[in-house]
């Protein structure tokens, strides 16, 4: 990728819309003409990753548009949002390079009214995982979706898969509320070492990236174990998790918050091997220093001929 001054110099700039009206006038301008639009929801600081989202909502769709906004309401308490990367400027570079029709970057004040009184809260799937260790974050983020993907109308929606809580989070909130938007998963991006790219990886020293970049081998590791492992063996799914974690743990990660094996769809956790036919996920978060990572691969048993 070039750098983002040499990309602006050469590459037309990306049209920016900060105001929910002028995005609904120009998505309404392209369906008139028969264009199929895509979202590509972000909070900015991108890298490859979003890139990846952004060619897939390419390849689906006449008009591309990446919204960019931190979300303020789905930090949790003593989360990272003041300290959370921003770099507009390179953004839209970045945007521009890859030939991005708009950028909506709304402000905080044109997303949510002082005297909001709604929030977007989806049961079962956010109880797990991620929900008892960022309080709050799950009905920010279906909120500021849900205002995303009403206020912009777009025809297909892509999220990464890096946050497959998230992606059930959000496919389910969808079907509920009616949202009438396809949404795409798109693979995890992943450094060549397996590290899979997040804006927060730059938070990351020397000693803590190269913990970074064992964290999808033990993912890998652990389902190995757990695939190995007899159908109705019902210790063999405990023993491989707790080896993961203690081998994240002598890698050098402090709290490590989940290592669960779920089931893919419903996040139901599994206490046996999958079987042929239930894709099953296994999905991890610990902590490095400061840093919070997460990352989850798919466990699928194969069907014996
Ligand atoms: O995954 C993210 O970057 C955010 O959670 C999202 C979907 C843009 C909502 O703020």
């Amino acid at each position: 990728m070039s750098s983002p001054s040499l990309a602006a110099a050469s590459n037309p700039a990306v049209d920016i819309v900060r105001d929910r009206a002028d995005l609904r006038g120009r998505v309404l301008r392209w369906r008139a003409h028969g264009a199929r639009i895509a979202l590509v929801p972000t909070m900015g600081a991108l890298h490859d990753g979003h890139l990846s989202l952004i060619d897939i909502a390419r390849a689906r769709a006449d008009r591309v548009v990446v919204s960019i906004f931190v979300n303020p309401t789905q930090f949790a308490p003593g989360e990272d949002f003041d300290r959370y990367p921003r770099d507009e400027a390179g953004d839209l570079a970045r945007l521009a390079e890859r030939g991005v029709d708009l950028a909506w970057m709304p402000a905080v004040g044109d997303m949510y009214r002082p005297d909001a009184a709604t929030t977007v809260h989806v049961d079962r799937l956010t109880e797990g995982l991620c929900g008892p260790w960022r309080p709050g974050h799950f009905d920010g983020m279906a909120t500021v979706v849900a205002k995303l993907l009403i206020g912009c109308g777009a025809d297909v929606a892509v999220f990464g898969e890096k946050d497959w809580q998230q992606l059930q989070v959000i496919r389910r909130m969808v079907t509920d509320l009616d949202i009438p938007v396809e949404i795409v998963g798109a693979p995890t991006s992943r450094e060549p070492s397996g590290l899979a790219r997040s804006s927060r990886n730059v938070y990351l020293d020397a000693r803590e990236r190269s913990a970074a970049e064992a964290l999808n081998g033990v993912l890998h590791e652990t389902a190995a174990a757990i695939l190995a492992a007899a159908a109705d063996d019902g210790d063999a799914v405990a023993g491989a998790l707790t080896r993961g974690r203690a081998r994240l743990t002598d890698l050098g990660y402090g709290r490590v918050e989940y290592l669960d094996l779920v089931d893919a769809e419903t996040l139901a956790p599994l206490d046996r091997p999958p079987v042929p036919g239930r894709p099953a996920r296994l999905l991890v978060a610990a902590r490095l220093g400061s840093t919070r990572l997460i990352d989850n691969i798919p466990v699928e048993a194969r069907t014996t001929a």
